[in-house]
């Protein structure tokens, strides 16, 4: 057996470079994206938005990783092996999410001997068994009233080689995979057990042996760098990239400027990545501190009443003063309590205190539920009714909105001060107790639990006063112990809200008084144990006067966003990226929160780590050790201010942590934060990745995502990694969510995974007239190659491996491998390039070069069946149309496809030929679908070939006659002898990929006559 021999790898490529299953690691993301709380790291708290997914993150660890052997194809297959994406492990998979039911698989496959695998019970009366023993499958076991199930003690590989059927009986690979568990959810021992003899045999030759992935991880990394991989993330924000890769196997450096990035990441991998032991250890400490605070607040009395119910939520709302009448008034934009029970908030006035009381009814009507749906605060007015007359105030006009003579808005709230935590009576909102949410004494214990609302009474009034009067009395040792925040609110993006829209100026003036109280006990408690902080900070995000009351009826099912499904309940802060106030908010007790904070992950399946991590508070450029392969996520463009709103965490957190955070920079150094896209972004980003580059063995590798918008972006990023002697040696595409989680309509994310490699050192110049035809030759022949491999695996697996977005990416990707070989084009050079403010609507060479790849590439992906004549003479507008209706014909409907070829052939605004935009069934307009507007000469496909013969389609569609139809067209198109071979060739283009039977017929009969149509 060949021995490992270190470094043998030293100068291989990586597999990454050439293959990359894109399209099944998009969906694979997707997915587990929409796992929700599912997901491995969001159980150490859902604020931190924007992770990237872990398995793409292992595809790409892997990836990089692995050598190319010569064998395309198989290399293909093993890496799928790896990921779990094969076959077999598609049907290990769904056996593990019990995807069939026997009775399925019965009426589906062809089975000579179905008894060998499944029995049943008769049901039908007529049935005899003897005869059911000798049937063939396929039946309908319903049909023939029989009950059937797997037999007992059947192995399961036998229940694999029918669910390996089962599977193959489905189109593609989305439809398989859907019915999988993600491989991440299952024992990894057991779902990679059957790959590691195929494995270690394609890899013989490097003498690999390998058991597991951390086995082929640690072997792979000698053979490359003589040792184990260590891979470095330096913008480590949630912590997934160093997660998924200290869990394969790599030591890992973790770095980010923000505290709270660092403490999740830290989390991630010493909580999640904890041994069982470990993890058994840390839920004792959490259970004991729980029990400790809840026995003070029990003790306390605080949230329990005379007849042992106990508080689940406390339902705030705002009140003002109305100008006009004098009245205190609640205000809420809704008195609607809960839509499941019909539980309403009623004004009823109470003239002598001139103020309303609140009552609290249920099971009222469906119209007292509507009416209650109106509030007080609509449309940006407090609004109510007294004695039959409604008044209205703008609450611009309550808070006292003015400009200076500069134009900088002001108003005249009060600005709270240090020690304040609720309004003082002058103040113009105060905050109102109006509901409480009860589990009711006998439930309590119960898994059920039983809950009602009720209004507020006097014993009530007497528990707030309680903890009022406890946190009056100690806020200011509090905040000097650290136990409680007292950094004061810094103006920003985000943080201005508060401050405008509240008087807010210290964090914990967005926590009440029960909040406070509740805050610091778990604190006080916990402030020794590192997860202590981590609980906190999951737990802060659901217990903030940010977090408004909601409620969902029964039937709406909507599962995620602000409400979290049919229920009633109170929201939290981070459901967006905003720090937004509210009229009327709620505040969970600790009996729900206490199970918050309490850290659950799901069981650990492979999840422990066992190498060499560390992570720092730094900033990127200021990296202590090296690493082989840099994977990061750059803040680039981000709509997220980090280091903003996590001040509200850091608030809490930042003072007397235990260890290892002691060692950190408790500060969200918002100056050194890299953001938006400017030129500072760029200085930012360039010494940040020339630090990594001189961080890095010369074989080192790094990757690098970021989102995919236009062609001016790779112009920005690659300029960057130009300039930090980095050279690009990859690209792919990857489709890692649908915005409605970005909430910004429908619209798909795309993820631009960049491969580099650092640059030979020295200087190598060239000019732009030289370096172009090299660009096209290298783009023609990565897609030439890409294409072959689609070829060979669409032959073999029935699927093509690339779509035409991955062909696109890698041609740019081959373009800028040539261009970021140089240090210089011209005169000029990589670093003055990044470096140099940008003008608007300045070209770069950068630009020009990436053009010229997604021409040639372009010019390469024409559809099937069309003449590259026709293609060359169809720019625009016209290729987007041809090309997806040639995707569409093979079932693509990705929103994101169109989005990117749109950008790729330059079309102005594809949305005016689309018929639907929605993210996985957008189409395009068909033939009969254009308006008589989507073809006049204004607009973009109007004036077109395409455009006219659209027009002469729908003419002969409305049975127009085929004579007049032609001599119409003919006057339409100038030049029209010449045009003609093009337009025979579109419309026999139409008449082959057209759904419609009658828009097929009029192709062919407009085809016909073109064709025959003589010389005049
Ligand atoms: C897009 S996020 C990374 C997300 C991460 N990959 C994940 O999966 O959660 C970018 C990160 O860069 C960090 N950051 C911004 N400027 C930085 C700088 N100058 N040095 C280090 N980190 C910085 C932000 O705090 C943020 O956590």
């Amino acid at each position: 057996m060949t021995a490992l021999t270190p470094f043998a790898l030293q100068h291989a490529p990586a597999l990454i470079e050439s293959v990359f299953p894109a399209q099944k690691v998009s969906f694979e993301a997707q997915r587990e994206r929409k796992a929700g709380a599912g997901q491995t790291l969001t159980a150490l708290g859902s604020y931190w938005k924007g992770r990237k997914p872990l398995i793409l993150v292992r595809a790409i660890v892997l990836g990089s990783l692995l050598p190319p052997t010569g064998n395309a194809e198989q290399d293909l297959a093993v890496y799928e092996q790896l990921l779990a994406f094969d076959r077999d492990a598609l049907a290990r998979r769904a056996l593990a999410n019990n995807a069939f039911k026997p009775k399925d698989m019965l009426k589906t496959l062809t089975l000579s001997e179905p008894w060998q695998y499944f029995t049943y019970t008769l049901k039908a009366p007529d049935l005899i068994a003897g005869q059911v023993d000798s049937w063939a499958a396929p039946f309908d076991a319903d049909q023939h009233g029989l009950t059937v199930r797997w037999q007992k003690n059947l192995a399961d590989d036998e229940k694999l080689a029918l669910y390996t059927q089962m599977l193959q009986t489905l189109p593609d690979y989305p439809s398989r995979a859907a019915l999988c568990k993600r491989p991440e959810e299952l024992d990894p021992a057991e779902l990679y057990a059957p790959i590691w003899a195929t494995v270690n045999a394609h890899y013989q030759h490097l003498g690999i042996n390998a058991h597991s992935h951390q086995q082929l991880v640690e072997q792979l990394g000698i053979l490359r760098f003589g040792h184990r991989p260590k891979v470095g993330d330096t913008f480590c924000g949630g912590g997934s990239i160093p997660f998924e890769a200290a869990r394969l196997g790599c030591d890992v450096y973790a770095s980010d400027l923000n505290p709270i990035a660092c403490m999740l990441t830290w989390g991630a991998l010493n909580i999640i990545g904890a041994s069982p032991e470990q993890r058994a250890e840390i839920a004792q400490a959490q259970r004991a501190v729980a029990a400790a605070v809840d026995a003070e607040i029990t003790a306390l009395g605080i949230e329990h009443d005379s007849d042992g119910n106990r508080a689940k939520a406390y339902l705030y709302c705002l009140e003002t003063r109305c100008p006009e009448t004098g009245w205190l008034v609640p205000l809420s934009p809704s008195w609607v309590i809960s839509k499941t029970r019909n539980v309403v908030a009623q004004l009823i006035p109470n003239p002598a205190r001139q103020c309303f009381d609140i009552e609290i009814a249920s099971g009222v009507s469906a119209a007292a539920l509507q009416q209650a749906e109106q509030g007080t605060v609509q449309n940006g007015n407090l609004s109510y009714s007294l004695n039959g007359k409604t008044y209205q105030t703008p609450i611009k006009t309550l808070r006292g909105d003015y400009k200076d003579a500069n134009g900088v808005t002001g108003n005249r709230l009060r600005l709270w001060g240090k020690h304040d935590f609720k309004p003082q009576p002058e103040d113009i909102f105060q905050e109102r107790l109006y509901c409480i949410q009860w589990i009711t004494a006998d439930s309590l214990d119960k898994k059920q639990k039983e809950t009602f609302f009720a209004a507020v009474t006097e014993a009530d009034w007497a528990r707030e006063r309680l903890v009022e009067q406890i946190v009056a009395e100690h806020i200011e040792a509090w905040q000097q112990q650290g136990l409680v925040p007292d950094m004061a609110i810094e103006p920003g993006y985000n943080t201005d809200q508060p401050m405008r829209e509240r008087g807010w100026t210290y964090w914990h003036h967005l926590f009440n008084a029960r909040q406070l109280h509740l805050h610091y006990l778990i604190k006080e408690k916990s402030n020794e144990i590192p997860i202590g902080l981590i609980g906190l900070g999951a737990m802060l995000d659901y217990s903030s006067k940010l977090c408004q009351w909601t409620t969902s009826p029964k039937s709406s099912g909507k599962v995620g966003g602000r409400t979290g499904g049919a229920s009633d309940n109170p929201a939290h802060v981070f459901y967006n990226q905003a720090l937004n106030v509210f009229f009327n908010y709620a505040n969970r007790t600790s009996l729900d929160l206490l199970e918050k904070w309490v850290i659950s992950p799901t069981e650990p399946t492979g999840n422990q780590s066992v190498t060499n991590t560390e992570v720092f508070t730094i900033t990127a450029n200021d990296i202590k050790t090296t690493a082989d392969l840099f994977i990061t996520d750059p803040p680039y463009a981000d709509a997220v201010h980090y280091h903003e709103i996590t001040e509200f965490f850091i608030a809490w957190l930042r003072k007397n942590p235990p260890a290892p955070f002691d060692e950190w920079i408790w500060d969200s150094r918002r100056a050194l934060a890299i953001k938006g896209s400017g030129d500072g972004f760029r200085r930012g980003m360039v010494a940040a990745y020339t630090a990594m580059a001189q961080h890095s063995p010369d074989n080192g590798l790094h990757c690098v995502m970021f989102t995919h918008q236009d062609t001016s972006v790779w112009s920005d990023m690659v300029g960057i990694f130009w300039a930090a002697g980095l050279q690009v040696i990859g690209a792919w595409y990857i489709a890692t969510e649908t915005t409605s989680e970005l909430k910004k309509g429908s619209y798909v994310q795309g993820t631009v995974i960049l491969m580099l490699g650092k640059r030979a050192a020295g200087e190598k110049r060239t000019f732009k007239n030289r370096i172009l035809p090299l660009v096209r030759k290298e783009v023609a022949a990565q897609i030439q190659q890409m294409l072959h491999l689609n070829a060979d695996v669409k032959n073999s697996l029935g699927e093509p491996v690339f779509n035409d977005a991955d062909l696109q990416m890698a041609g740019y990707a081959a373009a800028l491998k040539v261009l970021t070989a140089y240090t210089h084009i011209g005169d000029e050079d990589a670093t003055s390039f990044a470096l140099r403010p940008k003008q608007k609507g300045q070209t770069t060479v950068v630009d020009d070069i990436v053009q010229q790849a997604a021409e040639a590439a372009n010019s390469l992906l024409i559809p099937d069946g069309l003449q590259p004549d026709t293609w060359h003479a169809a720019q625009g507008i016209q290729r987007f149309y041809l090309r997806m209706m040639d995707m569409e014909s093979s079932g693509a409907a990705k929103l994101d496809n169109y989005q990117n070829f749109a950008k790729a052939f330059h079309v102005q605004d594809y949305s005016k030929i689309m018929a639907s935009m929605a993210a996985n069934q957008a189409r395009l307009k068909s033939i009969e679908e254009f308006s008589p507007r989507d073809l006049s000469d204004s607009s973009e496909i109007g004036p077109t070939y395409l455009g006219k013969l659209i027009i002469a389609l729908q003419q002969l569609l409305q049975e127009q006659d085929p004579q007049g139809v032609l001599d119409y067209l003919n006057a339409d198109v100038a030049d029209f002898m010449a045009a003609r071979p093009v337009l025979v060739d579109m419309v026999n283009f139409i008449a082959a990929n057209s759904p419609s039977a009658k828009v097929q017929a009029a192709a062919e009969l407009l085809s016909a006559r073109l064709r025959n149509q003589r010389l005049a």
